[in-house]
């Protein structure tokens, strides 16, 4: 085991690095995106196949990013670097560092964008103007706010604000600060909410659309999409949990923490999907309402329920706490690197990323608008860009660090960080070598070649 710090500070205890991550993994794919794709995938069996993958896939890689974060305790291109040089592999592969950090720019362009609709919700839900209205009603707010690019940059602009000022403070006045903070909150929040929801009359109906294991309704698309979710929410493949990693106390066992991490990801995805399934299914609304389920049926079943403008806004605060704690794991693995590169200020490097992430969120945010006429493949630039980072990006990321642990990096050097029992230790090893990748590599070809 080494003594290296890493110049940019490190996490007080592994439990704040357990929240760290935990902030990274929690945003919008657990709050927004798991429970739509439960709804359109048919809920408990689709849930079952998502557990397997967060269990089998997901955990095992993120012990890698940890422990190849924590062993070099750089930026994870630096990271990648020296681990292939301590194990005579080619620096090649660090290349992995560059693609990933590519990633978290173009996700945190348009993650800023639907991270700017949460908080315009937050006022919306709080002034009350979302009471009683109809779905038709909610369906044009939300229409009319897509079609309206000074609402919208206004909003992309304070939440890249909001996401700069953490990151610039450092990882401890920073980082550690709005994590010891907001991650309380995001689960007192989560809680008052699940409350809530079993005061509807209907949280039995939702239980059994999340835990009713109906097999007959699992397609293999579906299982795709699981695994391939399974990976996003736990914000593997692009250096986001390499980086926080390289701020972990040394002492603390990577394999227990990267449960608790995984664990308290999926709760949170399944308490979330507990709180609303009861609020949709009490107003008669349809589960499998896709993208629009949390920002047009749910404003419509809070505006009919009793203090549904104090829950509704409490449920918009909640996803906005979500999605800034992710936003911050996207800009820190480039500004660590840019300091550590370039020798740059935090400061000056965290406003330099600030302002290109920012452009290329108004390239995403004129996608609905005035820039609707410029595509890639089909594709407006919003589109575009969620599906280069999410259904290839990462996963290639995860296909190559999962190569690269298992094969590149001798074993003694991983097991002196992991520390796992020798049985264990041979599955994750087999995992990083055969499992993980082969099975990315599935979800990948069929991403890009969907099934009919
Ligand atoms: N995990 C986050 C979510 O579920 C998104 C996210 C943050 C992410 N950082 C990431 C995804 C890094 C992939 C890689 O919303």
């Amino acid at each position: 085991m080494n003594n290296k710090t890493s110049i940019q500070g490190s996490w007080a205890s592994r439990w704040i690095f357990i929240l760290a991550a935990t902030g990274s993994a929690v945003g919008l794919g657990n709050i927004w995106k798991f429970p739509y794709i439960t709804g359109e995938n048919g809920g408990g069996a689709f849930v079952l196949v998502y557990l397997a993958c967060i269990l089998l896939v997901g955990i095992p890689i993120m012990m890698a990013e940890v422990f190849i974060g924590r062993r070099a305790r750089k930026n994870p291109i630096n990271a990648l670097t020296d681990l292939a040089d301590e194990s005579a592999g080619s620096k090649s592969w660090s290349i992995i560092g560059l693609m990933g950090m590519l990633s978290g720019v173009l996700i945190f362009s348009f993650y800023s964008v639907v991270g700017g609709w949460v908080l315009h919700y937050i006022k919306i839900m709080l002034t009350g103007e979302m009471l009683g209205v109809t779905s038709e009603q909610a369906g044009a707010a939300f229409g009319g706010l897509l079609e309206d690019p000074t609402t919208l940059l206004l909003w992309h602009t304070l939440f890249s604000i909001m996401t700069v000022v953490v990151v610039a403070a450092g990882v401890n006045k920073g980082i550690e600060t709005v994590t010891r903070i907001m991650m309380p909150a995001l689960f007192v929040l989560l809680l008052i909410l699940l409350g809530y929801a079993m005061t509807t009359g209907s949280f039995g109906d939702g239980w059994n659309f999340m835990f009713h294991f109906d097999f007959s309704a699992l397609t293999w698309n579906s299982a795709l999409i699981a695994l391939g979710h399974s990976f996003f929410t736990l914000s593997l493949g692009m250096g986001t949990i390499m980086a926080y990693g390289s701020y972990m106390t040394k002492k603390a066992s990577i394999g227990k923490t990267v449960l608790t991490i995984g664990a308290l990801d999926t709760l949170v995805a399944l308490v979330a999907g507990l709180a609303i399934f009861p609020i949709i299914f009490a107003n008669n609304m349809d589960p499998g309402a896709g993208p629009g389920l949390m920002f047009i049926s749910l404003p419509v079943a809070f505006g009919q329920m009793p203090f549904g403008q104090l829950f509704g806004t409490l449920f918009f605060v909640l996803v906005g706490v979500a999605a800034w704690t992710s936003a911050i794991s996207l800009l820190e693995p480039t500004v660590a690197f840019l300091v550590e590169k370039f020798k740059l200020k935090r400061l000056t490097a965290t406003i330099g990323l600030g302002i290109v992430v920012w452009g290329l969120g108004i390239a995403c945010l004129g996608s609905f608008n005035f820039l609707s006429d410029v595509t890639f493949f089909g594709k407006n630039t919003f589109d575009f860009l969620d599906y280069i980072t999410a259904n290839i990006m990462l996963p290639l990321g995860g296909i190559l660090i999962s190569l690269f642990a298992g094969w590149v990096v001798k074993d003694k050097f991983a097991q002196d960080e992991l520390q796992l029992s020798d049985g264990i230790f041979k599955l994750w090893n087999i995992s990083m070598k055969f499992t993980a990748p082969i099975a990315v590599a599935i979800v990948l070809y069929f991403l890009i070649n969907p099934l009919s």
